[in-house]
């Protein structure tokens, strides 16, 4: 049974920048209400009322995993442990965006899915790639391509975009190998609840996993979690280790102390997240307060990187461009263009981020020491940046 708890108001989705202010786009903007409940029997805290992938996962899909080194370093890194300590003769990703972890294993052993056409386009120059959406049916067709099941499925921010957790998990059943280990990365719940990122809520983020939840869908499907990583990616996610059943991996202490701490949290209480919804009204409040207090000043706000996670809380707090006068990216495709629902124009920092700018807001919070690193030279002459995580401050 579940329960709301939190409500993000109409947002539109989070990756749909617009190409142009015409009457005619902005007539077609598609917005939907974005609630979040929690499972009181499976402890799953999930996007109330999902938005339909095809509608998601398009040939405009903007997100690419390769735009920032702290990604691409821990992708790397972890393609490394993972080569080492399982040793995978057949290896598939889910949802394999630009193929940046990919690039790290021979072509010859991996299967790449990914819906996105535009991105699939790029992996298949060097990857076999199936360019559809993750269920049964391409499991199926998978199977029949490369007649083995395979030793390691990797999916890193996708498992938590697929509504049809029952199906995506049948599928995986279906062409994991017996000694087949599943690696599932997203972000934390826990996090989320001690940063108060209520910005990891948006239509992507059907789901946002804890461990306990996590524990409790598995059950269903003949898998288990055995081993957990609390890693930094994303502000803050988890790594999930799956085997079937009957595998010969043994749950680790590792794991069985975060399913402790979660529970010292109370993520398994409804509660916990009637008392995080008061904290996030009062955060929007804050950084509204914050930002009238600067614009009163006649001092230049804008906002550093055009993430997903800024469409909910520009949109949540309606900040449009009366209050920011532009957002920079480094991502080409989404430079020239306007943030989703409230409008901002997108360009590159090499323009944005110049001596006329007093404060940026940090969208891309989850990038922080990359990003003040970066801008040390703009730091020293006096640019400020703003965080709303875990609180609204200046840095
Ligand atoms: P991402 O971390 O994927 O967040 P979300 O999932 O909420 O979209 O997005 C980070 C964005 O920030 C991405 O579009 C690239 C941009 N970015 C910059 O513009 N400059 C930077 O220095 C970094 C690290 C990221």
């Amino acid at each position: 049974m579940r329960k709301i708890f939190l409500n993000l108001g109409k947002q539109p989705l989070a990756n749909s920048f617009l190409n142009d202010l015409s009457k005619k786009t902005l007539k077609n903007e598609f917005f939907y209400n974005l609630k979040i409940s929690f499972d009181i029997y499976s402890y799953l805290v999930s996007v109330h009322t999902p938005v339909n992938p095809k509608r998601q996962y398009t040939n405009k899909y903007a997100h690419r995993a390769s735009e920032s080194k702290t990604m691409r370093n821990a992708f790397k890194k972890i393609a490394y442990k993972l080569n080492k300590k399982f040793k995978p003769n057949l290896i598939m990703e889910i949802g394999s965006n630009d193929g940046v972890f990919l690039k790290n294993f021979s072509p010859k052993k991996v299967v790449a899915v990914e819906p996105c056409k535009n991105l699939a386009k790029l992996t298949r120059k060097k990857f076999k790639t199936f360019p559809e959406f993750w269920n049964i049916k391409l499991s199926k067709k998978i199977l029949k391509y490369k007649n083995n099941k395979f030793d390691l499925i990797f999916s890193a921010n996708t498992i938590s975009h697929i509504p049809n957790l029952k199906e995506t998990f049948l599928a995986i059943n279906n062409v994991l190998s017996d000694r087949g280990v599943m690696i599932i990365e997203d972000p934390s719940l826990l996090s989320v609840i001690q940063n108060n990122s209520y910005d990891q809520f948006y239509d992507e983020h059907v789901y946002v996993f804890s461990a306990i939840a996590m524990q409790n869908i598995l059950k269903k499907f003949n898998l288990r979690l055995f081993d957990i990583d609390i890693i930094s990616t994303h502000g803050g996610s988890l790594r999930y280790y799956i085997c079937k059943n009957n595998s010969k991996y043994k749950s680790t202490s590792k794991l069985i102390n975060f399913i402790k701490l979660e529970k010292k949290n109370k993520l398994n209480k409804f509660l916990t997240y009637k008392k995080f919804a008061i904290k996030v009204e009062k955060s929007k409040n804050q950084l509204k307060e914050l930002i009238k207090k600067i614009k009163l000043k006649n001092k230049k706000i804008i906002s550093y990187g055009a993430t997903y996670k800024s469409t909910t809380v520009f949109n949540y707090c309606k900040i449009n461009s009366n209050l920011f006068d532009y957002v920079t990216d480094t991502t080409k495709n989404k430079q020239g263009k306007f943030t989703p629902g409230t409008h901002i124009p997108i360009i590159s920092p090499k323009i944005g981020i110049n001596n006329t700018v007093d404060y940026a807001f940090l969208g891309a919070w989850n990038f922080k020491r990359e990003i003040l690193n970066k801008e040390k030279q703009n730091i020293k002459r006096g640019l400020k940046f703003i965080s709303h995580v875990p609180k609204t401050h200046i840095i």
